[in-house]
């Protein structure tokens, strides 16, 4: 199976994720800034296509790369994975990964979650206030869980918690 892995990746985390899955899958990776140039006949040999990015704001960012161009690849085993700063029990990962495909694209393709890390040194400095942001709002929130206060640990400093063990849903499901 000649596989693809799209990724972007802010501070390394979802390089890492999208190097494994090539890794694991003997496949091909490219940035998202890589496959943008390229045209529609390229994605043509590949059975199939994985993109990867970083969690912003409770959403996978630039997930519209991926989710504008699947009804072409509905042929394709299609996955699309987000890493974040969450435990991966944290509350709102289940329902940020219903929101990233419709329904529809829910036949033909399916979304993960790999937990990732923050790196404040890679971090630019307008990420590094959103995510002081990320941070108030989280503190806001009424009734936390213990996964809400977990998170709120997770974000104070630098941290990684990459593991390959979270590559295996994906690896499973592209090779099922
Ligand atoms: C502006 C901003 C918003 C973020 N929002 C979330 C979020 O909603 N949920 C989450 O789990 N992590 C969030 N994070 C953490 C990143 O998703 C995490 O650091 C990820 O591992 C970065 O991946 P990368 O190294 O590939 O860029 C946010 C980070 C930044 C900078």
């Amino acid at each position: 199976m000649k596989t693809l892995i799209v990724y972007f990746s802010q501070t390394g985390f979802t390089q890492k994720y999208a190097e494994w899955l090539a890794e694991a899958l003997g496949g091909t990776t490219l940035t998202m800034k890589e496959a943008s140039k390229k045209d529609d006949s390229f994605f043509n040999d590949f059975d199939a296509i994985i993109f990867g990015s970083w969690l912003s704001m409770e959403k996978i960012a630039k997930a519209d790369w991926f989710t504008s161009r699947i009804d072409k690849w509905k042929c394709k085993k299609l996955a699309i994975f987000g890493v974040g700063a969450s435990p991966a029990e944290y509350s709102g990962i289940q329902g940020l990964l219903d929101k990233t495909l419709t329904e529809e694209q829910r036949k033909y393709a399916k979304a993960f979650y790999c937990v990732g890390g923050l790196s404040y040194e890679k971090m630019s400095l307008g990420s590094k206030m959103l995510m002081k942001a990320f941070a108030a709002m989280l503190k806001g929130k009424k009734n936390k869980t213990e996964a809400d206060e977990a998170m709120i640990k997770h974000v104070a400093s630098s941290c990684d918690y990459t593991d390959k063990k979270y590559i295996e849903p994906i690896v499973a499901y592209i090779n099922g």
